[in-house]
Parts: C-alpha cells; sequence; structure tokens
C-alpha cells in the first residue's frame, strides 16, 4: 500500500511532498523518495530506505530547490525493500512512482530487456518507466507517451510521471489503486489518499477507474486511457478532519480494515489465479512439481489469528491435496523436539513476518531439514527472509491490533497453495478446482455484500447483548477455527470473556454455562457438519440460550430454532469462512465501540509480538 504525493504549483515542493508522505505513513512503508524539478533545470532524485527522518536528512543536506516534484512511501511488493527498488525510479528523462502491482511484469520485462533496457531494480514500476521512455523515443510527447505505455500494461495501479523535457507537468493515471487529485490557487495536487492533501487544499477531484490527468499549475485535464476522451470529474469539497481522513471516515481502523477485506482478497488474488486452465500460479511456492508430489506431511506454523487461518489450512490441505497436516502453535513447537525433517513442508503463517515464536519454530523446521514456506504480509519480513519461499498475502498494511483483512488474505493463500498441490498431486480434478477457482473469484463480490448487508443487524445484537458477561461461539468442522476467531476477535478488543468451542465438544463443559444471560453464536453453513450442528444448538435453546444463527439463505431451520439469523450467501463448503468471519469481526467491533474500549490499540496487546 504504498503512497504517493505530487504537487505542481509555485511553493517549494519539497516541503510540501515531505509532509503528504508523512501524512500517508498510517499505510505503512519501508522506503521512500522524492524527484524535483529543480530550478537548476534537472530532474534530481533521492531515496532512502526506512523511515522518512532519513529521506529528510538527505534533502536537508542537499536541498533540491523546486516547485514541481512527485514523491512515494514504498510498501514492498516486488523486490525486497532497499534503495535501489525505493521509487521514483528512473529510465532517461521519465521518473515514474507507482503503487500496486503489474501483473504482465514478467513478459514486459523481457520485451525491455530485448529492446536494450538496463533495468536496475527488481520492480515492476521501472519497468513502466523504461516503457514510457521507449515511447518518447519514438516522438511521443510526455502525455501521449503515457498512454500508449498504459495500454500495454495489466494489473492495478496508481501512477505518476515526471519527463525532465517538460517540467511544468506531472502526468497521472489510475486503475483500481486510489489517486485523488487536489485543486488548489495556482497549484494543482495528487495524492494517494486525502489526508496528503488536506492541509493545501479541500477542493478534490476522485479519479475514476481507467482515467489519467495532465496536472499544471492552472488545472487539471482528465481523459481515458483507451480512447484518449476528454472527461468532466466533479469537483467535490472535502470537510473531514485529517484524522477522519486517514480512516477513509470510518471511526476506527479496525472497521474501516473489515471493509476493506474484499479489496484485500482481490489484490491477493490478483495474478495468482488461473482461470483457464483451473489453477494457480504457483511459482512463489518456491516447489517443483516433483517436490509436491514427494510431500509426506505438512506443517503449518503460526500464532493467534493467524493460528486459526491455519487450521482452516488444514482443512484445505486435507481434503484437496490429501496431505497429512499437523497445526501447531508456534510457542509449542518449539522445544518439543518434533519430529519432522526432509520430506515434510512447514508453512510459518504470520502477518507481520516478525512473531518470534513463529520465527524461531520455523528456523528448528530448516534446521532439521524441512522446507519452509512463508505465508506473510510484509514483504522482507523475518520470517519470509528465513523460508526457502514466501507466498505473500497483498491485504496492504493492517493497522487495527485485531488482525481482521490479513485473517481472509491467509485463509485465500492456504486454499490456492492447496489448489497448487491438489493438481500437482492429482487428487483435484479440473472441475472440482474450477469449481474453487471460480468461487474464490466470486468472494469479494460475495463479501462487500455480506459486510454491507449484515452490518445493521449485527450493530443491533451487539448493542442488545453488550453487557453479556460471557459469549459462546460454536461451530463444527470448517466453522470450528472460525468459532475460535469470533471469540478471539471478542475478548481482545471489547474485553468480554469469550470462548470459540467445536460445537460437538459443547456437552463436556461449556453447556454448564449456558444460562438466559450467555449469547451463544452458532456458525451454521450449510455444509456437511449442518445437520449435527443444528442439534447442538437445539441443546443451547433447551438451555434458554440467546442463540444467534450465521447461516446460509434461506435456512428455514435457523429462522425457526434461533431468536436471530445472519445470513450469508450459498457458497462452496471451502468458501464458507471468508463469509462466516465477517459477522464475528463486526460483532466484536460494535461490541468494543458499544463499551467505549480501544479499539484500535486494545489494552497489553502488541500488533507485532517479537519475545517470547
Ligand atoms: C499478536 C497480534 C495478533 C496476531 C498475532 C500473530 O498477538 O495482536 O493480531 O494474530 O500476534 O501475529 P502474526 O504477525 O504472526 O500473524
Amino acid at each position: 500500500m504504498c503512497g504517493i504525493v505530487g504537487h505542481v504549483g509555485s511553493e517549494q515542493a519539497a516541503p510540501i511532498l515531505l509532509d503528504g508522505l508523512r501524512r500517508l505513513e498510517y499505510r505503512g512503508y519501508d522506503s521512500a523518495g522524492v524527484a524535483i524539478h529543480t530550478d537548476g533545470g534537472e530532474l534530481k532524485v533521492v531515496r532512502a530506505v526506512g523511515k522518512l527522518r532519513n529521506l529528510e536528512a538527505q534533502l536537508n543536506a542537499s536541498p533540491l530547490p523546486g516547485t514541481v516534484g512527485i514523491g512515494h512511501t514504498r510498501w514492498a511488493t516486488h523486490g525486497r525493500p532497499s534503495e535501489v527498488n525505493a521509487h521514483p525510479h528512473v529510465a532517461g528523462p521519465i521518473v515514474v512512482v507507482h503503487n500496486g502491482i503489474i501483473e504482465n511484469h514478467l513478459a514486459l520485462r523481457a520485451r525491455l530487456e530485448e529492446r536494450g533496457a538496463k533495468i536496475a531494480s527488481d520492480t515492476d514500476t521501472e519497468l513502466v518507466a523504461h516503457l514510457v521512455h521507449f515511447k518518447v523515443k519514438d516522438g511521443l510527447d510526455l502525455e501521449s507517451a503515457v498512454r500508449a505505455a498504459l495500454r500495454e500494461l495489466h494489473g492495478a495501479y496508481a501512477i505518476a510521471v515526471l519527463s525532465k523535457n517538460e517540467p511544468d507537468r506531472i502526468v497521472v493515471a489510475k486503475s483500481s489503486s486510489p489517486l485523488v487529485l487536489g485543486l488548489g490557487d495556482g497549484a494543482t495536487y495528487c495524492g494517494s489518499d486525502i489526508p496528503a492533501l488536506l492541509p493545501y487544499t479541500r477542493r478534490m477531484v476522485f479519479l475514476e477507474d481507467g482515467d489519467m490527468a495532465v496536472l499544471t499549475r492552472e488545472d487539471a485535464s482528465v481523459t481515458r486511457i483507451d480512447t484518449g476522451e476528454k472527461v468532466e470529474r466533479a469537483e467535490k469539497h472535502i470537510d473531514w478532519s485529517s484524522v477522519m481522513a486517514e480512516k477513509a471516515g470510518f471511526k476506527h481502523f479496525m472497521l474501516k480494515e473489515i471493509h476493506e477485506q474484499p479489496r484485500a482478497i482481490e489484490d491477493t488474488l490478483r495474478g495468482r489465479l488461473d482461470r483457464e486452465n483451473a489453477d494457480v500460479h504457483g511459482h512463489e511456492i518456491g516447489l517443483s512439481d516433483a517436490d509436491a508430489k514427494a510431500i509426506q506431511r505438512v506443517y503449518l506454523l503460526a500464532c493467534g489469528t493467524s493460528h486459526h487461518a491455519a487450521m482452516t489450512g488444514r482443512y484445505y490441505l486435507e481434503q484437496i491435496a490429501k496431505i497429512p497436516t499437523t497445526v501447531e502453535l508456534a510457542s509449542e513447537f518449539r522445544g518439543r523436539d518434533p519430529i519432522i525433517g526432509p520430506g515434510d513442508l512447514v508453512v510459518a503463517v504470520s502477518q507481520s513476518g516478525e512473531t518470534i515464536d513463529t520465527l524461531m519454530a520455523a528456523r528448528e523446521a530448516k534446521e532439521k531439514g524441512a522446507k519452509v514456506l512463508a505465508i506473510a504480509n510484509v514483504i522482507g519480513s523475518a520470517i519470509p527472509r528465513l523460508a526457502d519461499a514466501a507466498f505473500y498475502t497483498h491485504a496492504g498494511p493492517e493497522i487495527g491490533v485485531a488482525s481482521t483483512k490479513c485473517f481472509s488474505a491467509q485463509l485465500a493463500n492456504l486454499l490456492m497453495l492447496s489448489i497448487w498441490l491438489g493438481r500437482r498431486r492429482g487428487t483435484l480434478d479440473t472441475n472440482g478446482a474450477r469449481e474453487l477457482v471460480e468461487g474464490l473469484a466470486k468472494l469479494p463480490v460475495q463479501m462487500r455484500d455480506v459486510v454491507i448487508g449484515t452490518r445493521q443487524l449485527v450493530a443491533n445484537l451487539a448493542k442488545r447483548y453488550r453487557d453479556a458477561r460471557d459469549v459462546l461461539f460454536l461451530g463444527r468442522g470448517l466453522s470450528f477455527p472460525i468459532a475460535l476467531e469470533g471469540a478471539l476477535k471478542l475478548k481482545e478488543i471489547s474485553y468480554v470473556h469469550a470462548e470459540g468451542y467445536a460445537a460437538g465438544e459443547m456437552k463436556h463443559g461449556p453447556i454448564a454455562l449456558i444460562d438466559s444471560a450467555v449469547p451463544v453464536i452458532v456458525l451454521m453453513p450449510k455444509d456437511r457438519w449442518y445437520d449435527k450442528t443444528l442439534s447442538n444448538l437445539q441443546e443451547a435453546m433447551a438451555r434458554e440460550g440467546q442463540v444467534i444463527g450465521i447461516a446460509t439463505e434461506g435456512d428455514e431451520a435457523a429462522q425457526r430454532l434461533t431468536q436471530d439469523v445472519i445470513e450469508i450467501p450459498a457458497v462452496l463448503e471451502a468458501l464458507t469462512p471468508f463469509l462466516t468471519v465477517l459477522p464475528l469481526q463486526l460483532y466484536a467491533y460494535y461490541v468494543a465501540d458499544f463499551k467505549g474500549t480501544d479499539v484500535d490499540q486494545p489494552r497489553n496487546l502488541a500488533k507485532t509480538v517479537t519475545v517470547e
């Protein structure tokens, strides 16, 4: 989730760019840079790894006086965090910053190298700079060159481009990644998000996917990338405070991140689903087809919410790839001298990629000869660095301590891993794979519908039960880890005692807790466990529990037998966790909000746990 800022005006650009980037810090970044048309007629680039203060120190040491420039904070996706991979990227007179992923980067790189481009970084962005440069060499002006280049790109991007030859303008474009324009007095701005521009102007223009614009001191003229046709995009007045704007108008980052899950899944699936061949592109998994066939056992290692994703992943690996799979809490795996070695695949699942227990457990497995695959959200973090390969989630930075969108993205990667293995091991036929791949592709829309469609009902229920002393979450099979996750979310942020339980285990203990004061949230999608879950639900009702069912649309038994039903659409069994978890995240959120706790930074908890 990189940040972009641009300014063309009469004030000095460097301080405006640094200030804008600082206002985008919440998006997360690992390096930063600016490019400025200097008063001396040069186009200069400065980049630095790490925090913005490193970039600022360089700019203080050698100032770049000039009034037109672009800036960028990079959250690595292609290539590790380093100065050479930091933006802006340069090719001849062209300078580019970019947010997003260019999907056809492999083919593009080969084509550019054939034409003699010398590509210095591992990034997809530098390729865009070279492509535009070739178009300029072919005689096009900056705007036409960018347009021609964009027509050859697939993927999600927001870009801003400068040319040494046209120092009075910035050309920007957007497809799926955010970009907003700001209109000032004798100045025009661009930014990845509203907060970057708020101190300078409140007159904003929101580009649509497929738009590009030329920014000059006078105005911003918007055209369509494909047709070149001029379009008018209405100017909007933004009266948010800076803090509201960072959260995109949501009250808390957690609520924003819950709503961002469809996008997180889209970004995580992008370029990986092979819909034509009902398969998954698995080059990031780091195994050959022969390796895939030879795996004896998979160990999934993780902590916290990632452990619940791993538990769900076990179902995928066993059902789809038919590989015996063990899920371990990383802290319990260590020091037990586990029997593990060559032939075993260890998958370390971690949002931060830095959790010390997961890191140490993965190290131990590696020392014993197992292959280690990381599933992490932070590129270049410790666990991917240690692992033999990294299959990243692309959820973007998660700010709320309680993980939501990273959890969903982890499920997506675990399912894609299982599909890839299942195809290679001959345990998943084309039809089965097609159903899963197509089902995954449809998920973002269904997730959006569930979040939007259930949030009011969930908020009402949270209000009704906010003072409950205990809450029980029950589920079987694939819904069991989701029940655990629902309980963990509620504990983490609302400090209410909650238990997630395998529904079948209820009569072995937690049933003693149930009375009319205890809400029981039962995950009961129509799956192979449904009938049995229904009996457990009746046991809870018989003890006067307040039962809320998370059930498939049109489930009459759920309507009849529970106090309240939250409906999710009918999807393949494997995909139910992606949908059932959403109302549980919302429930935890609203209870915490009604109680007035610190939702984004709950007491005693840390986002990244680097102590044992
Ligand atoms: C902390 C966080 C949790 C997270 C867990 C594992 O406890 O508060 O949200 O699930 O660490 O973190 P990881 O980065 O390894 O997924």
